[in-house]
């Protein structure tokens, strides 16, 4: 597969990153899109290395549109063409609505949607002149079904399902593909922030018995990767949480 490459958004640690090496595994150049963290961001880029193919780290907060800009075009004039673009990056700032103040409503739509939407609005643009591209949103249960306490998260989250059936429909006769992922409850410093009694508890109410890890998140992103006749569609990776 040469020359493919793949750009994924807060690729430093959790989610992101399980998804930059799954993708380096199956053989992308990847663009590992980084806010704060440096050293963990080269880390990443080491393990993608290890795969044989060619690995940027780009530092960026993503919440500010010229990131994203400057994110599109580093692994533009790095790698030539853009094929997959994976938006990751996402922050909670949970908080009951009365409790809720505007700015951490905000922070978290800008951060969670609105890098989403300018992202692909900047690939987006590359993959029409190639013809070809996918857009993977990560997005949650939460936009699906609400959660208490993530007004601001379960708001970004749905937009980004709006978003990705739009872009889908927008983006169709050019050959671009644009699809959603819904996990669950996954192994990650954002869920580490729960208390381990919390995690006892759902993982009770998971069917599959257990909360998810990163690597199920990245094997699905590898094949929405791999599929071209599914388009503006949401899978839930979640063991089975919302069938409640
Ligand atoms: N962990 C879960 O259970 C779970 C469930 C559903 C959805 N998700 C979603 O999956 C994605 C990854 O989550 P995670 O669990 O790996 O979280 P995480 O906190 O471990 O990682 C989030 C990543 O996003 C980056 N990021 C945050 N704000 C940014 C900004 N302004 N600019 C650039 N990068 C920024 C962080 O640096 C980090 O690399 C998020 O969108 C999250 O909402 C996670």
């Amino acid at each position: 597969m040469d020359n493919k490459s793949a750009i994924i958004t807060g690729a430093s640690r959790g989610i992101g990153k399980a998804i930059a090496i799954q993708l380096a595994k199956d053989g992308y150049n990847v663009a590992i899109s980084y806010q704060n963290s440096e050293e963990s961001a080269k880390e990443v880029q080491k393990e993608c290395e290890e795969f044989g193919v060619k690995a940027i780290i780009v530092k960026g907060d993503l919440s500010l549109e010229k990131d994203c800009e400057n994110l599109i075009s580093e692994a533009m004039s790095e790698f030539g063409r853009i094929d997959i673009l994976v938006n990751n990056a996402g922050i909670t700032k949970d908080n009951l609505i009365l409790k809720m103040n505007i700015d951490d409503f905000m922070e978290v739509i800008q951060t969670n949607l609105v890098s989403a939407f300018n992202c692909s609005r900047f690939a987006s643009k590359i993959m029409v002149r190639q013809r070809s591209g996918k857009i993977i949103n990560i997005s949650s249960v939460s936009g699906l079904y609400g959660n208490a306490g993530q007004a601001n998260y379960s708001s970004a989250k749905a937009g980004l399902i709006g978003l990705t059936k739009t872009l889908a429909k927008e983006l169709s006769k050019r050959n671009i593909t644009v699809n959603a992922i819904a996990p669950g409850f996954i192994n990650t410093d954002m869920v580490g922030k729960f208390p381990k009694e919390f995690i006892d508890e759902v993982s009770k109410k998971i069917p599959l018995g257990k909360i998810g890890n990163t690597q199920d998140i990245a094997k699905t992103v590898s094949f929405l990767a791999n599929s071209d006749y599914i388009t503006g569609q949401v899978i839930v990776v979640d063991g089975g949480l919302s069938l409640g």
